[in-house]
């Protein structure tokens, strides 16, 4: 098992280029499926949950292969099984969304419950309720979903809760499903909109993605033979910036799309840090005094991120007053900030809210990441700390963050990966 040692306080500088986005390769690479011939992605991040997919397509019949460090070669024609490996699947949460293309394609899929980060509970009735709208049986058991249906007809779908995966799931559905569907109360997060680009790219037909409202005309069949670059990540970036001002230092990030980044921005502004972007794939953020104190309710797009809550609980952490973090999406998203007092942080978690206390500083100790987001932010933590801090857990970090150790070192961080 890998950790990470840090060495701290540094006051990050210098230029940093996001990688592709993590949420948006991961739906991709299942999307695929449904073009039955080969496509190219561009701009795909390296990280383990993206290799997993890919293993899991060759698992299916499919010819993978990397053509750069960040260009994959997909061809599905060969795909001859609907049923995912389940030990693989159940590694990592977007698994799920095999059981869309699956279903799509072959009008009958077998996956794993899919695992992930431990955020709280994780339904999936949403996305069961979609598949079965379209006219699929759905069966949940002895830890794995089966979907199967004779055909697929387009339905109008309405969605009860605001969700990432349901929405794309139903997408996927729908694209090769005879007539038009109509999502209602969908997701808007900029990975919705990258699947619906790519899947148009490909000879889809959906409009309105990136609204409240998914309109799928559903096409016979998708073309590939076209090549898709995968949208920049916005966690990613996000969690650059706020490094940028937790450490009090000076960070230009390359390759994002400022416009995904908004709710970060203005809250980073009212703590009283600075911004500078050309409104287009470049922001700089600089901070040279302690921030001041905020407060968030997370919520979907373009609401503030839960994905950036872990990372935002660091700056409030080490803040000039006291701040509320209100997390609206998952039950159990506090389990970093039991780590950040370790380090000597004030924050008193209850249920969905917590209280940040801010200290002047933290200080270096062993601590555990319990998820992706949790993990980035205990990296934030020990940069900006005084003294030594060891992070372990560190595989959570590694499936959805490409190189992150060598990109804060560009930044002067000190630290390593120790195998032990
Ligand atoms: N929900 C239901 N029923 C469903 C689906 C969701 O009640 O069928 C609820 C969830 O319990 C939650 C809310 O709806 O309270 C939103 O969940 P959503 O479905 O949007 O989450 P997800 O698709 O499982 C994706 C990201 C998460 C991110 C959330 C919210 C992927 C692979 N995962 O999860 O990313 O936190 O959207 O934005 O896209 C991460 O990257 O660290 C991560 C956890």
């Amino acid at each position: 098992m890998d950790k990470l040692v840090v060495k701290g306080p540094t006051r990050l500088k210098g230029n940093v280029i996001i990688s592709g986005a993590k949420n948006a390769a991961v739906a991709i690479i299942p999307a695929t499926i449904l073009i039955n011939g080969k496509c190219v992605l561009e701009n795909v991040p390296n990280i383990s949950d993206v290799k997993i997919s890919c293993d899991i397509l060759k698992d299916l019949g499919a010819k993978v292969e990397w053509l750069g460090e960040h260009e994959l070669s997909i061809d599905t024609s060969s795909i001859i099984s609907s049923n995912a490996p389940l030990d693989k699947t159940s590694k990592f949460r977007a698994s799920y969304y095999l059981i869309g293309s699956l279903l799509g394609r072959k009008l009958s899929a077998t996956v794993g419950l899919p695992g992930g980060c431990n955020l709280g509970a994780r339904p999936i009735d949403q996305h069961a309720k979609a598949f079965e709208a379209l006219g699929a049986k759905v069966d949940i058991s002895q830890g794995k979903i089966t979907a199967k249906a004779k055909k697929l007809i387009g339905n109008s779908i309405y969605m009860d809760v605001v969700s990432v995966g349901a929405t794309i799931n139903a997408m996927l559905a729908s694209v090769l499903a005879e007539g038009t569907t109509v999502i209602e109360n969908v997701a808007k997060e900029p990975h919705i909109v990258d699947v619906a680009n790519f899947l148009n790219t490909m000879g889809a037909d959906i409009r309105g993605a990136g609204t409240d409202v998914i309109k799928i005309n559903g096409v016979k069949q998708l073309h590939g033979n076209a090549s898709y670059s995968i949208v920049p990540d916005q966690i990613e970036a996000g969690t650059f910036m706020l490094s940028a001002v937790a450490s009090r230092g000076d960070i230009t990030i390359k390759n994002c799309i400022t416009k995904h980044l908004e709710s970060i921005t203005a809250k980073i502004i009212e703590m009283g840090a600075n911004v500078e972007t050309d409104g287009g794939d470049t922001i700089r953020i600089w901070c040279n005094k302690r921030p001041l104190k905020a407060n968030i309710k997370t919520a979907p797009y373009p609401g503030f991120p839960t994905d950036m809550q872990p990372q935002m609980g660091v700056v409030f952490s080490i803040a000039d007053g006291t701040s509320i973090i209100n997390e609206s999406i998952w039950e159990s998203r506090f389990q970093y900030t039991a780590e950040l007092n370790k380090m000597g942080a004030k924050i008193t978690p209850q249920g969905k809210t917590a209280v940040f206390e801010g200290v002047k500083s933290l200080s270096g100790s062993p601590v555990y990441s319990s998820d992706l987001r949790a993990g980035a932010a205990l990296i934030i933590a020990g940069i900006i700390a005084n003294g030594e801090t060891e992070i372990y857990n560190i595989h959570h970090i590694d499936r959805g963050y490409e190189n992150i150790e060598e990109k804060f070192r560009k930044l002067g961080a000190k630290i390593q990966r120790v195998s032990e």
